[in-house]
């Protein structure tokens, strides 16, 4: 197959959502479809189970599992489709919003009873700021819910979202008699009583044919009829290129657990989802299509043998091929990189593979070369951009409580950095150093990896930082930068790329900061420049 075939045949998407809203079960199905698992159940839930925040067992579980579930691959009607895993916790949201930046579409679920919920909301902003096309897959239609145009409404309302349904229920919960598909024009029927099994679905391409009547009976037939029209009325038509610019958000509705409405979601989303999209880097847009590889590293994980060292660097390929024993640049470092055993990921498994197109991720065996955010090329300069950080939301000391290891210690913590497990700040005052989180069991999982990994001993002490705020000044030497510079030196901190950020101990304090000195910025992502 050419070059331009396996780009063209290429999608590479996330599923986000609100923890418990269907992702993973929606996930089995899509592998299902694909012929990539043979049985439910087959793919683990990567969440971790509520109340396990102190069982460093189940978090080693969590990551093994991670690892696994990072890609899964399949393909379906000639189409590559590679799923990237996004953790549900909320604690690793980082991670998400890193992944995010990897893929080029998403699907949305939310849960049909529960609606828009606070973590997706998070997560689809992200998305609407880059215009990543999105879909919509409204879960659980087995179940009582809300009302199919309340949900449409609060989803527009609350994600600022541009809907237009692509199916739409006929009925709910126990009353639930299948959907109309607007898309292919047909209705499919779920069969009440096997619920748990995979549903076979009757279709009946006219709406207004006394077999809907027939089938659904005279109410629920008038009343979709009702409402197909309303809603040609009153949603914007359907149109790919909205679609693709991020600006029209098609929805489906279904049930993941019954696999109802999943194929229809499936087979839409091989027809408009965006093959591998061009990305920007600081110096130019790089499209899929050139001939010469280069890619950025997304996503790096541990290995989970200790006495292993090494890491898996998952890399997004923007251009050309990645080939195996091929020397590439790293560019970072200004080195060049063979990587004798690159994985490519299946269902559940990794294999090696010779090599990889656009639109793909391999994972490379690291020992300490990658941070997140890092561009390989074939030996053009050039840097990717837009993997944020964010102001963490946990703020504590880090102190060695064990003397003798203290290079151990600090070489975890640089390695753990790197892997974007959390943010380090080394405090510009008496260089004590400062570990930044999204949620509070990143410290416990620091420092039993610390423990175990690198042998190396940490106690916490906490600080009372209320947002950490990147430092940008209009001129560095103006008297007011230099009087912030003064004034607030105990509050002044160095994040790992050596930038300068203001630890506010206060909302008010950072209000109070940001009109004494006008002319400074303060961004609560390192992404501004
Ligand atoms: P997540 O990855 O988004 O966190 O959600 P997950 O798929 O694990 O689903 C969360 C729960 O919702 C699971 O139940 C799952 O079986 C259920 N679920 C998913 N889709 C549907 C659906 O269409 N209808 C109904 N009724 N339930 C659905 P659980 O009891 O938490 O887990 P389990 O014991 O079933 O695995």
């Amino acid at each position: 197959m050419s070059f331009l075939k396996e780009i063209e045949r290429r999608r590479t998407f996330g599923i986000i959502s609100h923890p418990d809203a269907g992702k993973t079960t929606l996930t089995e199905k899509l592998l299902l479809f694909g012929g990539a698992i043979q049985e439910a159940g087959a793919v683990k839930s990567n969440k971790i189970k509520k109340g396990a925040t102190s069982d460093f067992m189940e978090i080693e579980r969590q990551r093994g599992i991670s690892v696994a579930t990072s890609v899964l691959a399949f393909e379906y009607d000639g189409i590559k489709i590679n799923i990237l895993d996004t953790p549900g916790h909320k604690d690793f949201a980082e991670d998400t919003f890193r992944t995010l930046t990897a893929v080029d579409s998403v699907i949305v679920v939310i849960d049909v009873a529960k609606g828009v919920e606070e973590q997706t909301e998070k997560l689809v902003d992200v998305c609407r700021m880059r215009n990543i096309p999105m879909i919509v897959f409204i879960n659980k239609l087995d179940r009582e819910g809300k009302d199919a145009f309340d949900l449409l409404d609060e989803v527009e309302q609350k994600l600022g979202l541009r809907v237009t349904p692509l199916s739409f229920p006929i009925g709910m919960g126990y009353d639930f008699k299948g959907i109309y598909n607007l898309w292919e024009k047909n209705v499919n029927l779920f069969s009440g009583d096997s619920r748990k099994n995979i549903e076979e679905t009757i279709e009946i391409s006219d709406l207004a044919s006394e077999e809907l009547t027939n089938l659904v009976g005279e109410k629920a037939a008038s009343r979709l009829r009702e409402e197909v029209e309303l809603i040609e009325g009153i949603y914007p038509k359907f149109d790919k290129i909205e679609y693709l610019n991020g600006e029209l958000q098609p929805v489906f509705f279904g049930s993941a657990l019954n696999n109802f409405g999943v194929r229809e979601l499936l087979d839409c989303f091989v027809e408009i989802a965006p093959k591998p999209r061009p990305k920007q880097s600081e110096e130019r847009l790089v499209k899929p299509e050139e001939k010469t590889f280069s890619g950025f590293v997304f996503k790096i994980h541990a290995n989970m043998d200790p006495n292993h060292r090494d890491r898996l660097a998952f890399v997004k390929i923007v251009s050309g091929t990645f080939e195996r024993n091929k020397p590439y640049l790293h560019v970072r470092h200004n080195k060049k990189l063979k990587f004798s055993s690159p994985n490519a990921f299946f269902a559940e498994k990794k294999e090696i593979v010779d090599i990889s197109y656009p639109g793909d991720i391999v994972g490379l065996h690291d020992t300490g070369n990658f941070k997140i955010g890092d561009t390989l090329t074939e030996g053009e300069t050039i840097n990717y951009k837009g993997i944020p950080s964010f102001s963490p939301e946990h703020f504590r000391y880090i102190n060695n409580a064990d003397p003798l290891k203290a290079k151990q210690l600090y070489k975890g913590i640089d390695q753990l950095m790197d892997e974007g497990v959390a943010q380090l700040f080394t405090l510009e005052l008496n260089g004590r150093k400062v570990i930044g989180t999204v949620g509070a069991l990143q410290y416990e999982v620091i420092q039993y990896r610390l423990e175990h990994e690198y042998g190396a001993k940490c106690t916490y002490e906490n600080l009372n930082v209320h947002k950490a705020c990147w430092v940008e000044p209009t001129d560095k030497n103006n008297e007011e930068f230099k009087e912030f510079l003064r004034v607030k030196q105990r509050f002044l901190a160095k994040d790992k790329q050596n930038q300068l950020v203001f630890l506010a101990d206060s909302m008010f304090t950072l209000q109070m900061t940001q009109q004494k000195y006008p002319s400074i910025k303060f961004h609560l992502t390192s992404e501004y420049n």
